[in-house]
């Protein structure tokens, strides 16, 4: 677990997950959620994470299973900051 991003207490949104969102994928979901607001990922991080799984976002390709992880842990850790 140690190489775990965020490890021991969970992963962070700045250090971890907010990186993980190009400029690209921000500006595109803005009219829904500012993606680089930790709030407003908080407040839609079911939606976001069932997007990730199924694999429909981002639209041009979807991440892999390591880095849709890193976001479940993070949901799962308490959405720290
Ligand atoms: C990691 C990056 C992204 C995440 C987590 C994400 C997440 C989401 C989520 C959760 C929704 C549903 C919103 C709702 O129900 O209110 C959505 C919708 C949408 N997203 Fe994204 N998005 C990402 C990147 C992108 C990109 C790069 C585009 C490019 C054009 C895009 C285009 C859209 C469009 C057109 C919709 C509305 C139609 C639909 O639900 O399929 N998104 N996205």
């Amino acid at each position: 677990m140690t190489d775990q991003p965020g490890s021991p207490a969970g992963p962070s949104f700045e250090r971890d997950v907010r990186p993980m969102f190009r400029e690209k994928d921000r500006n595109s979901m803005l009219k829904a959620f500012d993606l680089w607001s930790r709030e407003d990922v908080q407040a839609h991080q079911d939606a976001i994470l069932g997007k990730l799984r199924a694999g429909t976002m981002p639209c041009d390709g979807a991440w892999p299973p390591e880095r849709v992880a890193i976001f479940q842990r993070w949901v799962a850790a308490g959405s720290l900051p």
